[in-house]
């Protein structure tokens, strides 16, 4: 039986049939009336989706290039840079900022644990000269599954500084809130194949008012990743290159069913799934790498296994019961498993997973009364939301 993989890993996420259909259409032409106003569309949803007036800008790229954008627009060659390093993609951010040239700071905390926020205000008054141009800080960090406290840092940052904020939300955005004006963001990135329930392929910037005057005197070269090319065209429903015109009717398609939910329901699914998870595991006696609820991303949740091998675990349930889940990354690969669950899934794929969790673990001789994971996930869907 011709049975695909169950994809259970922090992105590429599932999507759902009427995205994909709508993206099996015939291509349009990028200068058409027709597509002005899918245009017009996308904008007016994509701010919905930021909770922003801002900018929020489509590049044809992954989120590492959406990133970079966020780096070559608003900054110069020196500027000073803090960045908070608690994971892989937030040491991405500081070795993007090295390859610039910046200045860069590194705010860190150890793997799985959370940014201290405390510490940046800390930073930011006693080291003011020269100001620091940019605090760049990973939101959902998808290699430990911590969910960073955006709101406390962004508000210290404006409090103490004038810095720009830009953030990465690729796992965040679209699974928990990250109100961009209330939090006074001023670049958040994100990518289509995580909580936007599409494909991978589409990089998105949104941009305050204060990061377009950093654009106006920001000095690094820029051509295809301009934003202000595409903030001119997208004031006219239009795109400066060629865009992948399937991609932006999935997209269109996409934020139809998540304004169709509301974000309160939408967060509040995100959220249950994540609890299901975390109860299931904790009830297998699996160690949760991020134990505090607390800091818990809604996106992705790892264990570090003591009694077996994580990559025994991770090979054994992909190859015997079509599971995909994620390995550690960097120095943590063979030591984490990471479990998806962001994007467009529900209980059912929860309950899957754990039933094959389940199924592994006793192939595997791992000690644990069958059934338990299950019914702790299962009762934590039962409750009312
Ligand atoms: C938090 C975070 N930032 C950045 C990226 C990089 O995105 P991409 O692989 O689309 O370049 C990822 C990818 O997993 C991510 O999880």
């Amino acid at each position: 039986m011709d049975n695909p993989l169950m994809l259970m890993i922090p992105g590429p996420t599932p999507v759902p049939q009427q995205v994909l259909l709508a993206s099996a259409q015939p291509p349009i032409s990028h200068r058409s009336p027709e597509f002005r106003n899918l245009m017009a569309d996308l904008t007016a949803d994509l701010k919905w989706l930021h909770q922003t007036q801002n900018d929020v800008l489509i590049l044809a790229s992954s989120g590492t290039g959406a990133m970079e954008a966020g780096i070559l627009n608003f900054l110069s060659p020196g500027d000073r840079v803090l960045v908070g390093c608690n994971g892989k993609f937030g040491d991405r951010w500081a070795n993007l900022c090295d390859q610039f040239g910046l200045a860069t700071e590194r705010m860190t905390a150890p793997w799985g644990k959370a940014l201290d926020p405390e510490a940046f205000r800390l930073h930011l008054q006693a080291q003011p000269n020269p100001p620091i141009k940019a605090v760049i800080i990973t939101h959902s960090e998808t290699s430990t599954g911590v969910l960073n406290d955006l709101e406390t840092i962004s508000h210290h940052i404006k409090a103490h500084s004038s810095a720009l904020i830009i953030v990465d939300a690729v796992t965040s955005l679209g699974v928990c809130p990250v109100p961009m004006d209330e939090w006074r963001l001023d670049v958040v990135i994100s990518a289509s194949q995580k909580g936007y329930r599409m494909p991978p392929g589409l990089g998105f910037v949104a941009v305050s008012p204060f990061a377009w005057q950093a654009h106006a005197t920001a000095r690094f070269p820029r051509f295809y990743f301009d934003l202000g090319k595409y903030r001119i065209d997208a004031a006219a429903n239009t795109t400066p290159f060629t865009p992948p015109v399937n991609l932006f009717f999935a997209l269109q398609a996409s934020l139809a069913m998540m304004k169709a939910e509301g974000l309160t329901r939408l967060f509040a699914h995100q959220q249950g799934l994540m609890q299901a998870t975390r109860a299931a595991l904790r009830a297998l006696d699996l160690p949760l790498w991020v134990s505090d609820d607390a800091i818990a991303s809604p996106a992705v949740t790892a264990i570090a296994p003591a009694q077996i091998d994580p990559e025994l675990l991770r090979s054994h349930l992909r190859d015997q019961y079509g599971v995909v889940i994620a390995a550690g990354q960097d120095h943590m690969r063979g030591k984490l498993i990471r479990i998806g669950h962001l994007g467009y899934m529900c209980d059912r794929n929860i309950l899957t997973t754990i039933a094959a969790l389940e199924a592994t673990l006793s192939d595997l001789g791992y000690p644990f009364q069958p059934g338990i994971g299950s019914q702790a996930a299962a009762r934590c869907f039962a409750q009312p939301s």
